[in-house]
């Protein structure tokens, strides 16, 4: 398997626009410097989700995230991303008062982040919004089904579209978003059905998460896929196992320190060795 880099310039908000129906979009969130640097190349987008409320904070959920905090991890994972564009989510509260709420927040994200677009969970309530913002040159990606913002309103987190009622719902929410002016969209926690069509039915990129390959795109929380948790959703496939290396690496270090191996004589300065006694004959 190649390793190599994958993007070798970062796309502008047309290119990714016109991805629709083409080569597929490869997203992942990214929340620090370190980890930005780490996935740049290989990533067409990094998002900064408002998921870093319980992914790096540990909250119960993404509601008590402020501006402030993705602020400070938008502007991060910037000083990193070299080619891939990078999205910053709206948290909540930050957006849904009024289009000039969304427009002060959003301006605020693209002048202390650099940021290139920024994304907000919600249906044909926020088509004014978005219009508002993209009218006045903001780039904004739509995020809709399931929206982790809307947790207590839908239950918790579960897939949504099962019946005809919502199924009808969240098509009609895709669309209000997409006709708005909406650059992309997050489909997430969707029916098979449902993200089908409502990948071929909007003229915008449908980025799926939990929403099966029929999207244009795919975007996976960047800790899922390395395998830090012990329990994930059903759509996550993890790549890698760093819980058990970190586990693992984590144990033996303590057992170095405590047996009195770690530092070893590589990993200090200015050992004064002692010389070795000449033995009596
Ligand atoms: O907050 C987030 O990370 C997201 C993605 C998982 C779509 O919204």
């Amino acid at each position: 398997m190649s390793h190599q880099p994958h993007a070798v310039k970062r796309l502008s908000i047309p290119e990714f626009r016109a991805r629709k129906g083409g080569e597929k979009l490869v997203l992942l969130t990214a929340y620090t410097a370190p980890m930005a640097a780490l996935l740049d190349a290989h990533c067409d987008m990094l998002m900064v989700g408002d998921s870093l409320g319980m992914v790096v904070y540990g909250m119960d959920s993404t509601l008590p995230v402020t501006l402030d905090i993705m602020v400070a991890h938008g502007a991060a994972v910037m000083r990193r991303a070299q080619h891939a564009m990078v999205v910053v989510d709206l948290p909540f509260g930050s957006y849904q008062a009024s289009p000039q709420q969304a427009f002060e927040s959003a301006a605020r994200l693209i002048k202390e982040t650099g940021c290139h677009a920024v994304k907000m969970e919600g249906g044909a309530e926020l088509a004014d919004t978005v219009r508002f913002l993209s009218a006045r040159g903001i780039p904004v990606m739509g995020h809709v089904g399931l929206m982790p913002q809307h947790m207590h309103q839908l239950g918790g987190f579960k897939a949504q579209g099962k019946d005809a009622q919502s199924h009808n719902e969240i098509l009609h929410a895709a669309q209000a978003i997409a006709d708005a002016g909406a650059f992309s969209i997050v489909l997430e926690g969707l029916m098979e059905p449902l993200a089908a069509e409502i990948t071929r039915s909007i003229a915008i990129p449908t980025i799926g998460i939990g929403a099966s390959p029929a999207c244009d795109g795919q975007v996976l929380v960047v800790d899922d896929m390395l395998g830090m948790f012990e329990s994930t959703a059903r759509f996550v496939k993890p790549y890698a196992t760093l819980r058990h290396d970190i586990t693992a690496a984590a144990a033996q270090y303590a057992q170095e320190v405590r047996n009195g191996t770690f530092p070893g004589e590589a990993q200090c300065y200015g050992v004064v060795k002692t010389p070795a006694k000449k033995s009596a004959k």
